[in-house]
């Protein structure tokens, strides 16, 4: 059967790693999991137990496509208590993951051939959603200085008709302060641009809380989930918050690309968000591991890091020990059963010269990942 020349996406190759580290496990190997972004923890207890009652309760079929009006209200009300925006729920729609967000967003706000400006490194798959969809992502260099955020010099003389910004980024944890964000916005709107946010690791984060979108305008695009703060990756649960005028659009796509998500993950998401306690538990562990990442990178030889604001990722720049990340990568998986990710993933560009480390995972599993890398470091020489 013949392919499609959009569909010809690279892979996600942490996905591959993953594969890789899987492999070793099944070769009766211990792996020390700093590859996968996601949280070690389940869904909050109040979100498993909503759902087990649901189920003998309900047949949990469709829902309507915008999302339970229940859940729509109770994401509106999130925005009152993290950011002291009051939110409209008829702006709120749920998606299948912030996956399903993005597609819904970008099908939504343009036409085949339009560019979208953002920043690498970034997220591998804006770029790879972008490309199926026909559209053209403007990767934009950032600069380490400006911790590899997008700055509006970086845009003077570019045509794009979207523009797409991730705070706290993966796979850096950098955010954009109130400041930072609003110049980008303007930039966007002054063209005429779509402006869109990805927060999905808004609620993880250390020193300051991160600005929403939102609160600086409402004539923007925010994504966000359940799969990071509330630990439901597997759920398939997210959000989009649009302007008004841009809904209506966006749930005739809904209705017909995926009729809804999913019920069940939809009653478990509402009960997660009464999960407070729960939540800021998973948060007490992030917080130590970043202490322990800090502390014990450098001293394995990672030194040229930054300390992230959110997510729970550190971006290592590794040029001065290889030009291959991949096979360097390969290496710390094979000689010292540690995973982590090339940073080519995120990077095609200067990827190659970069690691990025999850810390999502329990707490005696990083003390244990970086005891191994500094072995590791130190047998090739790297460190005494
Ligand atoms: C920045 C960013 N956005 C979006 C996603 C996709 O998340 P999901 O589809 O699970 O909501 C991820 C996953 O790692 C991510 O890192």
């Amino acid at each position: 059967m013949r392919n499609s020349s959009r569909g010809a996406v690279d892979p996600f190759i942490v996905m591959d790693v993953m594969e890789a580290a899987r492999q070793a496990e099944d070769a009766g190997r211990h792996v020390i999991h700093m590859e996968v972004g996601q949280p070690g923890t389940p869904a909050p207890a109040l979100a498993r137990s909503a759902l087990q009652s649901a189920m003998s309760a309900d047949a949990l079929g469709y829902t309507v496509a915008l999302g339970l009006p229940a859940l729509r209200q109770r994401i509106a009300r999130l925005y009152g208590d993290w950011y002291n925006v009051d939110l409209d729920p008829a702006r709120v729609v749920v998606t299948p993951g912030s996956s399903g967000g993005f597609i819904l967003a970008f099908t939504a706000l343009f036409d085949a051939g339009d560019r979208i400006a953002l920043g690498a490194p970034g997220y591998p798959s804006y770029r790879q959603i972008m490309k199926s969809l026909d559209l053209l992502p403007l990767e934009v260099q950032t600069r380490a200085e400006a911790r590899f955020q997008m700055e509006p010099s970086d845009l003077e003389g570019l045509d794009y008709q979207g523009m797409m910004v991730a705070s706290p980024a993966n796979p850096t944890g950098t955010m954009l302060g109130r400041e930072a964000l609003g110049a980008l916005i303007g930039a966007a709107q002054e063209r005429g641009a779509a402006f869109l946010s990805d927060e999905i690791y808004h609620g993880i984060e250390y020193e300051h809380k991160a600005v929403s979108a939102l609160q600086i305008s409402d004539d923007v695009c925010v994504i966000n989930s359940f799969s990071k703060y509330f630990s439901m990756t597997g759920w398939r649960v997210g959000w989009l918050v649009l302007p008004p005028g841009n809904v209506r659009q966006v749930e005739r796509l809904a209705q017909n690309l995926f009729i809804c998500a999913p019920h069940a993950a939809q009653v478990a998401a509402l009960a997660a968000m009464d999960a407070g306690d729960e939540l800021e538990a998973n948060m007490d562990v992030y917080r130590e591991n970043r202490r322990l990442m800090i502390d014990g990178l450098p001293k394995a030889g990672f030194d040229r890091i930054a300390p992230p604001d959110g997510a729970f990722y550190v971006y290592a720049d590794v040029s001065h020990l290889t030009d291959d990340s991949r096979a360097f990568a390969r290496a710390i998986l094979d000689e010292a059963g540690v995973a982590v990710t090339p940073g080519l993933d995120f990077d095609p560009l200067r990827g190659g010269g970069t690691l990025r480390f999850s810390y999502a995972r329990a707490t005696a599993d990083i003390a244990e990942g970086l005891d191994r890398l500094q072995r590791f470091m130190r047998e090739r020489g790297h460190i005494d």
